[in-house]
């Protein structure tokens, strides 16, 4: 099945939004694969985030992602990476519908709180730079069939 790369940025962790945050995805149905909290490193981040290198916004955005913890997560399910994409809401946290992560806990761009993958393959890139093979845990969900039809 499907999975996506979840992260919350230092301004979500500091601001006390895990909680709110990791609920919303477990009370939709996703399974968590895995979790850690970590201060990433600046070569990370640049693999991360090699699409935006060129942008404008890069230094700002390295140096926001550098500021302090981030909580690196991995989610499974069925449509998983669109879902979270809706979950999260849009980039720029004005345009959030109240409801989404960023509609509810955000205002500006470069403080919006969290990321998620923006396909599937970009997904299992982010996964695979962020997390080693046995961080991600395989386990059956005693949920599924209350979840799944
Ligand atoms: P992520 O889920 O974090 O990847 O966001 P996204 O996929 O919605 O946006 P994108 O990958 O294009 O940009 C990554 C991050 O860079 C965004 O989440 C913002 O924090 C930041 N960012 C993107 N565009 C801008 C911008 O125009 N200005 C500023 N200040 N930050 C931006
Ligand atoms: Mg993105």
């Amino acid at each position: 099945t499907e999975r996506t790369f979840i992260a919350i940025k230092p301004d979500g962790v500091q601001r006390g939004l895990i909680g709110p945050i990791l609920t919303r995805f477990e009370q939709r149905g996703f399974k968590l694969v895995a979790l850690k909290l970590t201060w990433a490193n600046e070569g990370l981040l640049r693999q991360h985030y090699e699409d935006l290198q060129e942008k404008p916004f890069f230094p700002s955005l390295l140096s926001y992602m550098l500021s302090g913890p981030v909580l690196a997560t991995v989610w499974e399910g069925k449509d998983v990476v669109k879902q979270g994409r809706v979950i999260l809401g849009a980039t720029n946290p004005l345009a959030s519908a109240p409801g989404t992560i960023r509609g509810d806990f955000a205002i500006d761009m470069g403080r919006n709180v969290i990321h998620g993958s923006d396909s599937v393959e970009t997904a299992n890139r982010e996964i695979g730079l962020w997390f080693k093979n046995e961080e991600l845990v395989d386990y059956k969900s005693a949920l599924n069939a209350w979840i799944y039809e």
